[in-house]
């Protein structure tokens, strides 16, 4: 099977410095969270990130910001389905990160972040090719409520998805 993971390593970013080069994984401490090049030898306090967005953790990405900002692509839920209602104790109907521009469901997708823990008895699911969808049976009533999901994607992006979810 094509094992889209490896294509991380394939891909070139550009740089602060204006310099092209491929995005292995540098180390944890390689960049500031801006993306500026730490010298290895003498790290400080501000080399918290990897230069090579997709290699950087949740930790990472959530609480130091770790290249969020440059590498962030907004995707959302398509339209229809970006606030979502969902009935206490009925299975919901699975939800597919959708490509707006194009309404195909986003394939090559890993390591979802969550900045808020999903409802009881929902959850996100993956499959091979990195297709994730949100399913389950919710088991408690919610007010509306804003979710956000980053996920690691091809070319070094960083997909960012955001929706509602309200549970009557
Ligand atoms: C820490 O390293 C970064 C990246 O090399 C550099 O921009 C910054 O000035 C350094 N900070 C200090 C206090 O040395
Ligand atoms: C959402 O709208 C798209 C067209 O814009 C349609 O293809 C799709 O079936 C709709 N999905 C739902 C869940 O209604
Ligand atoms: C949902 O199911 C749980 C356990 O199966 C039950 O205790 C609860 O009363 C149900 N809630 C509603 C609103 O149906
Ligand atoms: C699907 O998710 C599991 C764990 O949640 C992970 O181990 C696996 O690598 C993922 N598969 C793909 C193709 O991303
Ligand atoms: C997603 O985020 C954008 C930008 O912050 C916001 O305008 C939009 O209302 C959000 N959509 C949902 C469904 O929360």
């Amino acid at each position: 099977m094509f094992d889209y993971k490896y294509l991380i390593f394939l891909c070139i970013i550009f740089h602060n410095f204006h310099i092209i080069f491929s995005c292995g994984c540098y180390g944890s401490k390689s960049c500031t969270s801006n993306g500026i090049l730490c010298n290895p030898f003498q790290t400080n306090d501000s080399c918290l990130c990897d230069c090579c967005p997709p290699c950087n953790t949740c930790e990472q990405f959530l609480k130091l910001n770790c290249l969020t900002n440059r590498y962030t692509k907004h995707y959302s839920l398509s339209n229809n389905q970006s606030n979502i209602i969902l009935k206490i104790n009925k299975s919901m109907k699975p939800k597919y990160i959708i490509d707006q521009t194009n309404n195909n469901i986003v394939h090559y997708l890993w390591d979802p972040c969550l900045h808020r823990l999903l409802p009881k008895g929902i959850y996100l699911t993956n499959n091979t090719n990195g297709i994730y969808k949100l399913i389950g049976r919710p088991r408690e009533k919610l007010e509306k409520t804003s979710f956000e999901i980053l996920f690691k994607s091809l070319v070094n992006q960083i997909l960012l998805v955001n929706f509602t979810i309200t549970i009557i």
